[in-house]
């Protein structure tokens, strides 16, 4: 018998019209198992959102008490940051599991009320970390997790967009290490189970000025250290013309495996006659973390049907959090900084 799971998707921006059409594709793949994913949408750019709806068969809701009201199981937040805190209440007072787009706040001091808020009303929160669901990544835990690499010396996170997002969302993103490392910095607490407990960034701006009038920088580099001692570097940068390059390099004593290293790969060997990578880089993180961010959707529905347990807690984000804190205050003052415990 068909199960049907209604989602209430909020923002049709740049992610969320993916997760739009990842929700619509979704349906292909988990009709077998007897689920149908019905999606309805509001934004407050209403003439978008309304064609948004059209293009994936979705209901268009005028406002978000109008999208809760009418009906859904869970609810996807997919707007900008500064509104997250808001709307992750509302889904948790509706007594409905919520998915928000990391982060749960702008920062570390504003999370932590609505992590509080959470655990006493007792609601589910997945929070969108979507490289624990990635092949790649899953693979490199299997491999750290079997032994298979020895013990890690040094470890290498790289995060390069192609081209920068609008000044106006960088303006409220809160910085490149809380926008964008802060995926490296979730994905390093997974996979070796270790706690960052120091962080050491530098940062520059030689692209569009502008970047650096809202208080951002375009690339930066951050040394951090584990808690029992390795040092590893993720660094991160809004103008990687290569292509959308998203790798993490672990060297063990044992053995080495490098995520990223596809055909798609951004980057081009110096050496003469290797031809690899064969294949044209990606441009997008859409692109990049496909399969990753339709599994993670896929998540979210079992986590509705309480078939499976919350993959990326509120905690675990805000953990991620706490370290690109620090991170960006590193960067403002030029000194290492130990991440709050
Ligand atoms: N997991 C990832 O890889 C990843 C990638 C990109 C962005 N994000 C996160 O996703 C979020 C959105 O980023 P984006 O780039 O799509 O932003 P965006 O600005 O492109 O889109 C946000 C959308 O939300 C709408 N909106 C804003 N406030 C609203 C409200 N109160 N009610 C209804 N609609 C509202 C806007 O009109 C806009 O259409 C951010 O928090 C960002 O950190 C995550």
């Amino acid at each position: 018998m068909t199960r049907q799971v209604t989602l209430g998707l909020v923002g049709v921006g740049r992610i969320g019209v993916m997760h739009a059409r990842n929700i619509t594709a979704l349906n292909g793949i988990l009709n077998p198992d007897g689920v149908h994913l019905r999606l309805k949408l509001t934004d407050v750019a209403e003439e978008h959102a309304r064609s948004v709806a059209g293009e994936f068969g979705a209901d268009f809701l005028p406002s978000v008490p109008e999208l809760i009201a009418s009906g859904i199981d869970g609810l996807v937040i997919a707007t900008g940051t500064a509104t997250h805190p808001d709307l992750i209440r509302a889904g948790v007072d509706a007594g409905i599991p919520v998915f928000c787009e990391k982060p749960v706040a702008v920062n570390v001091a504003e999370s932590l009320p609505v992590v509080e808020y959470i655990r006493e009303k007792g609601g589910t929160v997945q929070i969108g970390h979507q490289r624990r669901f990635d092949a790649g990544y899953l693979e490199a835990k299997r491999a750290y997790d079997a032994g298979e690499l020895g013990w890690i010396h040094s470890l290498r996170a790289v995060t390069c967009d192609m081209t920068p997002p609008p000044v106006e969302f960088l303006a409220t993103s809160g910085g490149l290490f809380r926008d964008c490392s802060v995926h490296d910095f979730d994905i390093l607490r997974w996979l070796t189970g270790k706690e960052i407990v120091e962080v050491y960034a530098k940062g520059s701006n030689n692209g569009d000025p502008a970047i650096g009038e809202v208080g951002d920088v375009d690339t930066a580099l951050a040394v951090v250290t584990l808690d029992d001692g390795t040092v590893g570097t993720v660094s991160a940068s809004r103008y990687n013309g290569a292509g959308h390059d998203v790798r993490l390099e672990l060297q063990g004593s044992e053995g080495s495996v490098l995520v990223g290293m596809d055909q798609q790969l951004a980057l081009r060997s110096a050496e003469p006659g290797i031809v690899f990578p064969a294949g044209t880089p990606h441009k997008t993180f859409a692109e990049r973390f496909d399969q990753a961010y339709r599994s993670e959707m896929a998540a979210f529905v079992e986590v509705i049907l309480g078939e499976r347990k919350n993959p990326c807690t509120p905690e675990d984000a805000v953990a991620a959090s706490k370290v690109a804190d620090a991170a960006q205050e590193s960067l403002e003052t030029g000194v290492p900084v130990r991440v709050a415990p």
